[in-house]
């Protein structure tokens, strides 16, 4: 499989620090120097198919195909629009395009997971081209009363189209169940049968174990991804890491002993927007032209679940 097209649609809204400061017990200070953050965008009467139909329609643009070249669709969302019906099945709708598609939520990871779904379709002759879409809305998901979360997150969506080829290397994805420690739950119903349903409860993340999660497995995802490609750290050109935390992100490149320049970030003016994070990255390098044909990329990415996801590929564009 190859990456043949990325694209990506953020909410014009620019929420920053200071604003924050209008209605939460926090400070610009505070928020900098944990995390990095700066900026995030935030919805405001967007939604997330008209961000992911506009993220889907510029990656099928950068690819040169049209929709009617797609055989499958990926959305990847922690929560779409609708329960029901999926984003997958709008978007199929807004592009245009005659295929099946189905959304899934591997949290934080889900773009690679979304990536390597893809791949598996792909490789195996079941599909020539996949479209992948991650879009995201935590600002729905978030208590905006709970400063320790809701200055975290921004929203947005990041597309890409993979096709035939062998850019992509290997992954590895895993999965440690854990429903404490990050969780948000549900309008629960109303049953009059349902003896053990669980009242609604906004994002709750148990912030410094997810922090210990991210700083202790990613590294060790990336090496043995490395070790099983028989490459090294230093071979990769670019790391393109989940966008939650700055602080994780230099505690990953120290680990790898690695330079800043292969560790590019956005997470200064988008916060941390779940799976689209490195969806946007990826296509915002790819439109500045930060990559070159035959460069190697390691991504990786954690989150609720616990999840993570790590890939090594090929940057096979021109
Ligand atoms: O996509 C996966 C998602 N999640 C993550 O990646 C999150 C990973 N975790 C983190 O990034 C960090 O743990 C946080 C940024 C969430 C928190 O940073 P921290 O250095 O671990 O801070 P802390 O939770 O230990 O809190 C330190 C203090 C606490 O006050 P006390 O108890 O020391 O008095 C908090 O109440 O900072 C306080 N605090 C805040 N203060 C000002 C928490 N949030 C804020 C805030 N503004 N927004």
């Amino acid at each position: 499989m190859n990456i043949c097209g990325t694209g990506s649609s953020l909410p014009k809204f620019e929420l920053d620090n200071q604003r924050l400061t209008t209605f939460l017990d926090t400070s610009d200070e505070w928020i900098t120097t944990r995390t990095g953050i700066h900026t995030r965008r935030v919805i405001t009467d967007e939604t997330l198919l008209g961000m992911g139909l506009e993220a889907g329609a510029k990656a099928l643009e950068d690819s040169g195909l049209e929709a009617k070249d797609i055989d499958f669709i990926l959305c990847s969302t922690v929560q779409a629009d609708t329960v029901t019906p999926s984003l997958a099945c709008l978007i199929q709708a807004g592009l245009g395009a005659q295929c099946a598609g189905v959304d899934i939520n591997g949290a934080c990871a889900g773009f690679v997971y979304a990536l390597d779904l893809a791949g598996a379709l792909i490789d195996s002759g079941r599909a020539r081209h996949v479209l992948v879409v991650c879009a995201e809305a935590m600002s729905r998901l978030c208590d905006w009363t709970d400063r320790s979360t809701c200055v975290l997150f921004g929203d947005g969506a990041g597309a890409a189209v993979c096709g035939p080829g062998e850019g992509y290397l290997r992954a590895r994805l895993t999965s440690r169940g854990d429903g404490e420690i990050m969780y948000m739950r549900p309008n629960p119903g109303n049953s009059p049968f349902a003896t053990a349903a669980q009242p609604y409860a906004p994002m709750h993340m148990a912030g410094q174990e997810v922090y210990k999660f991210a700083v202790s497995t990613v590294p060790k995802d990336l090496l043995a991804l490395l070790e099983g490609a028989g490459l090294t750290p230093d071979q990769v050109d670019h790391y393109l890491l989940h966008q939650a935390n700055k602080r994780i992100l230099d505690a990953v490149r120290t680990r790898l002993r690695q330079g800043e320049e292969k560790f590019p970030s956005n997470i200064h003016c988008r916060g941390n927007t779940s799976s689209a994070s490195l969806a946007i990255l990826l296509d915002e390098l790819n439109r500045a032209g930060h990559f070159r044909k035959g460069d190697l990329l390691a991504l990786s990415a954690f989150g609720a679940g616990l999840t993570t996801g790590s890939c090594l590929l090929k940057w096979t564009k021109e």
